[in-house]
């Protein structure tokens, strides 16, 4: 069947095409092409234009006044936006960061933002590379094959962020299932069920878990973010209860599969580009670009959507008040005008102006975490790795909004 603009339109309201490489970024070259803002009316969904230029994609970004965050923050189908609303209406729907404009947005992210800083990311970093060195070693461990996306890579990331939390480890096995169940939504292996309502559930479940913290937390402040959260003040009154769960759950889940998700990818495309693998052992100053160019290739992101509250013009296309606009961070990071051989994977890409992180001031709050995360990872496994192949075929999760392979059978030799 040949490919038409609106079949490849189609294909971003798909969580099956995203998990097919090859089919989707074929679509979002042909969008970038020849409709680069493309109306997409997909059934399920309530229509969206698809936004594929990465230009265009920070364009709307920077106009953070006209194109908001509320109510539709990502895509969903047209019956779990109308679910969401309800329970926004009800005060009991999930308001994080990435459901909010300003001035609230500013005042919230404000309360997070010193634990996100260079300096204090520093200050995390020997408990980092511990941790990347015992990821290793668990690979040692496992004799020589596994699975490195579930027995390794969905593992490093979560440990980390909940260490930053404040939580302890007997809880890390049940935030990995909820995490999981929350992000891997589309996907039928990691569905609690197929129903809304059931997907809803996850939700209030984390939050169960969450309100317990906060009370902990305020009963005994300790020295962690949870505490930060649970203790903030705005005006002199601390965050409602939904607020505060809110917070946790957008901490724990966007710092978790995100960057799994990019160790995960960024192993697949050194054991496919064994060149550049070879370059990165050799060169290791090289690293600060080699986990800017994995970002890029992996983008665990796929979208994040904006409506805008008045009418606004882009490439001759009227975008009308109350319209959503969808931003296809993958296709923004393989776009001809911006990147010198977009599909080539190379561990020296200077200078990689990736929007994997999105832009401006909803900019992702632990870049410098994810960052350091991954460099510590592989600052750890390459000069020990002396061989690494496949052992199976990889597979990725069927999502529309943060995913990457859920599978990576891999035999290696590590010293
Ligand atoms: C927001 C990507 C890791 C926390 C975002 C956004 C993107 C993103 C695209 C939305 C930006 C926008 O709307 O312009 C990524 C990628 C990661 C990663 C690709 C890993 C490779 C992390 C980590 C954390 C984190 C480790 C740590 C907790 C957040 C938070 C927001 C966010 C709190 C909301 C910010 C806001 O709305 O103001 N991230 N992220 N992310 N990210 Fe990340």
């Amino acid at each position: 069947m040949t490919l038409t603009v609106d079949r490849a339109g189609l294909d971003l309201a798909d969580p099956k095409a995203y998990a097919d490489e090859r089919r989707f970024h074929a679509s979002l070259a042909l969008l970038r092409r020849e409709s680069p803002v493309h109306w997409v009316d997909a059934p399920d969904y309530t229509p969206f234009w698809a936004i594929t230029k990465n230009e265009d994609i920070l364009e709307i970004e920077r106009n953070h006044q006209i194109f908001l965050n509320a109510p539709r923050p990502l895509l969903g189908t047209a019956e779990f936006d109308e679910l969401n609303r309800e329970r926004a209406e009800q005060g009991i729907a999930l308001r994080t960061l990435i459901h909010m404009d300003d001035p609230d947005h500013r005042v919230i992210r404000a309360i997070g933002a010193d634990w996100f800083r260079p300096r204090a990311m520093r200050a995390l970093e020997p408990r980092i590379q511990e941790l990347a060195k015992r990821y290793v070693d668990r690979m040692v461990d496992l004799g020589g094959e596994c699975d490195f996306a579930q027995e390794v890579a969905v593992h490093f990331p979560l440990y980390v962020i909940l260490s930053l939390l404040g939580l302890p480890e007997s809880d890390f096995g049940r935030m990995l299932k909820l995490t999981q169940e929350l992000f891997g939504g589309d996907d039928d292996e990691f569905q609690r069920g197929a129903t809304n309502e059931e997907k809803l559930q996850v939700l209030l479940d984390f939050f169960a878990y969450f309100q317990g913290l906060t009370e902990a937390r305020r009963k005994e402040p300790t020295d962690d973010l949870a505490s930060a959260i649970a203790n903030a003040r705005i005006d002199g009154e601390p965050l409602n209860d939904f607020d505060t769960a809110s917070y946790y759950v957008i901490v724990a889940t966007a710092g978790h599969d995100t960057t799994s998700a990019t160790i995960s990818g960024g192993l697949q495309a050194l054991i496919e580009h064994p060149d550049q693998l070879e370059r990165l052992q050799r060169n290791p100053e090289l690293m600060p670009f080699a986990v800017d160019e994995m970002i890029r290739w992996v983008t665990p992101v796929k979208e994040f959507m904006r409506t805008a509250n008045r009418d606004y013009e882009l490439r001759g296309v009227t975008i009308r008040e109350g319209d959503a606009v969808l931003l296809s961070y993958p296709s923004g990071n393989r776009d001809e005008d911006v990147f010198d051989d977009p599909y080539r994977f190379d561990v020296g890409r200077d200078p990689n102006k990736h929007l994997a992180f999105g832009f401006g001031v909803h900019y992702c709050l632990g870049a410098a975490l994810a960052r350091m995360e991954i460099r510590a990872f592989y600052s750890e496994l390459l000069p020990r790795l002396r061989s690494i192949e496949l052992a199976g075929t990889p597979e990725s999760t069927a999502t529309t909004f943060v995913g990457g392979l859920k599978r990576l059978p891999v035999r290696y030799s590590i010293a």
